[in-house]
């Protein structure tokens, strides 16, 4: 697709300046997307703006995707027959390649089946790092970094999706120690 990505919190993606796709890229962009060759109400040509609700796959993930549930579908982590071998290494090979992606190492690639689950999983880890024990072992740095306590504040913006501004709110009124803040 196009241009590649630098990778996020590199020198080249802080440096990147954006501009505007010519209308080449454009339509090669679209092109990679089955769905936007349809027209909507009065044949027109479709524009999808919802992408935070659902957002529409490239060709090449649409193929990706039938050819793991023709050919490998089977649990990830949870069996020993080959299918679920093969399963379990597309999972983790797919864990590498976000973490590259993101600059990150793969052991802090928490996947979740949306936006929604991935905040309700981090709001819920901040309040537990609060409760007695939880973060035994972890660097000290880190540990005061992840607790949350009275006088500190859950900040979002009032352009929040509600999935967010209902965890930043259930996360700020719950009682101290276990989680507490403002927001
Ligand atoms: C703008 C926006 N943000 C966030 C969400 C929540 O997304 P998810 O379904 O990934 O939890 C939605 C869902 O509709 C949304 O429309």
């Amino acid at each position: 697709m196009g241009r590649p990505t630098p990778h996020a919190g590199t020198a080249e993606h802080a440096s990147a300046a954006p501009r505007p796709f010519s209308e080449g890229e454009s339509a090669r962009i679209r092109a990679d997307f089955p769905l936007l060759g349809r027209t909507v109400r009065g044949g027109r040509p479709l524009v999808y703006l919802d992408s935070g609700a659902t957002s529409q796959k490239p060709r090449v993930v649409l193929d990706a995707e039938r050819e793991f549930y023709e050919r490998h579908n089977a649990a990830v982590h949870r069996g020993a027959h080959q299918l679920a071998e093969e399963a379990t290494e597309a999972f983790e090979d797919a864990r590498e390649t976000v973490a590259g992606f993101l600059g990150a190492d793969a052991g802090e690639v928490v996947f979740t089946k949306n936006g929604t689950e991935g905040l309700n999983l981090l709001a819920y880890a901040f309040s537990n790092a609060a409760a007695p024990g939880a973060l035994d072992g972890v660097d000290e740095d880190w540990a005061a970094r992840l607790r949350l306590g009275p006088g500190d504040e859950v900040v979002v913006t009032e352009m929040e999706h509600h999935a967010n501004l209902v965890r930043g709110r259930s996360c700020a009124a719950a009682p101290a120690p276990r989680c507490a803040g403002s927001g």
